[in-house]
């Protein structure tokens, strides 16, 4: 049976950055409130050029060249959102044209904030099954886009981002060691966006309650996390085979630094081992933990052979938490870029021209069709 490795990973960060202080200047906050309640000082928000799809794209096109692995052998692609594009088509396809991922399947993955241990726990078993060789998981979100920025307890929260790994197939033992997946959705109603579904279709009245934006009760929400944010990292641990003193790393989802550091003293581990990132980023749901581990790697503290968890917690109620013994990239060093990587921008002028040329050819056949009838 081959194992789940994590051979690449990238990101894709908003430049406009929103301070606290521009906030307050929004609704009723201050910095020093805050930073203490939250330890966020600031967050990215996505220009109107970005969307999650375009981010996860980015994401997920530097996550392939850092695996040295050409889109036309990614085999599928989980793009884990609680902002998608669109309620359908999936996120996960426009990313799959985009990148010019030709082979691949594309689905979207729902679980909130848990949802990129969901999509790498799924992306990994489907390549221990044997059935794929590689697939890109991704976390991306547009938030801000679903963020009602009158309301102070949500509004100082969330950001923009994105964030991906490369799983690939290898005999060599490691990669993606276990993982736990839970879900209670009696607590669905305390973090939420009411509206726009299939129960609350869009109307007149849902728009003037403000129901498609975020709604969360903030205390129930940490309360939550502070529980099981202990609880599924010693699951994860135990299923592993390991103890908990010998994980080097705790990537959590960045929420709340409150809420983390209430998790690593009901753990008795030292902060020191958890990655923090929420402070220039803010909540940036899914795409959180793909986010902290890339900046952990840019700074090399996270080497091959290290033993982490990633846990994460959020609306659902979901939570869950997935151990990996870190790779790296599985392709030699010194092996020259496969080309989409060496020629970047006449890949991406192919990609495109590949897509707009797959609309014509609809066009023309739909046309000879609509002849033939
Ligand atoms: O990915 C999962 C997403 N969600 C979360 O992780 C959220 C988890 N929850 C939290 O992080 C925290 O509950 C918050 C940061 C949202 C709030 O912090 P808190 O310490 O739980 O504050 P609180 O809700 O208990 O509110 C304390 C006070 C209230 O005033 P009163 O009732 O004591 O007079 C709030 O009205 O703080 C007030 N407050 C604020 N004051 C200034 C609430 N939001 C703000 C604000 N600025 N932005």
């Amino acid at each position: 049976m081959p194992y789940a490795h994590i051979t690449g990973w990238g990101v894709a960060i908003p430049e406009n950055i929103l301070t606290n202080a521009e906030i307050a200047q929004m609704v009723d906050t201050n910095d020093e409130w805050i930073r203490s309640r939250t330890g966020i000082e600031e967050r990215r928000i996505a220009a109107t050029d970005e969307s999650t799809a375009s981010l996860a794209a980015q994401a997920a096109f530097d996550a392939l060249e850092v695996a040295n692995l050409s889109p036309a052998d990614v085999d599928l692609i989980i793009v884990s959102t609680s902002s998608p594009e669109h309620i359908f088509p999936a996120t996960a396809a426009l990313v799959q044209d985009q990148i010019g991922a030709t082979k691949a399947g594309a689905f979207d993955l729902s679980a909130a904030c848990t949802g990129f241990i969901y999509a790498l726990n799924m992306g990994a078993q489907a390549v221990r099954s044997g059935s794929i060789k590689n697939a890109l998981i991704i976390g991306a979100e547009t938030l801000s886009r679903l963020t009602n920025w009158e309301d102070r307890n949500t509004c100082i929260l969330f950001g923009d981002g994105a964030g991906a790994f490369v799983l690939q197939a290898s005999e060599k033992p490691g990669g993606v060691l276990s993982a736990v997946m839970r879900a209670d959705g009696s607590g669905g109603d305390l973090l939420s966006v009411p509206a726009g579904g299939s129960k609350l279709p869009t109307s007149e009245q849902t728009l003037h309650e403000k129901l498609h934006f975020i709604q969360m009760n903030g205390r129930e929400v940490f309360r939550f996390a502070t529980r099981v944010m202990a609880q599924a990292t010693r699951e994860v641990v135990k299923m592993s085979g390991f103890e908990l003193d010998e994980i080097d790393w705790v990537i959590p989802h960045q929420a709340n630094r409150r809420i983390i550091e209430k998790a690593a003293s009901n753990l008795k581990l030292p902060l020191e081992k958890f990655i923090i990132n929420v402070e220039r980023f803010g909540n940036t749901s899914t795409a959180s933990i793909p986010m902290a581990t890339a900046e952990a790697l840019g700074k090399a503290q996270i080497k091959p052979g290290d033993k982490i968890v990633f846990v994460g917690f959020g609306a659902g109620l979901t939570w869950g938490a997935l151990s990996v013994e870190w790779t790296g990239p599985l392709a030699e060093p010194e092996a020259p870029l496969v080309w989409p990587y060496r020629f970047e921008k006449l890949y991406s002028i192919y990609a495109r021209f590949r897509s707009a040329a797959l609309r014509v050819i609809r066009t023309i056949e739909g046309f000879v069709w609509g002849r033939k009838g």
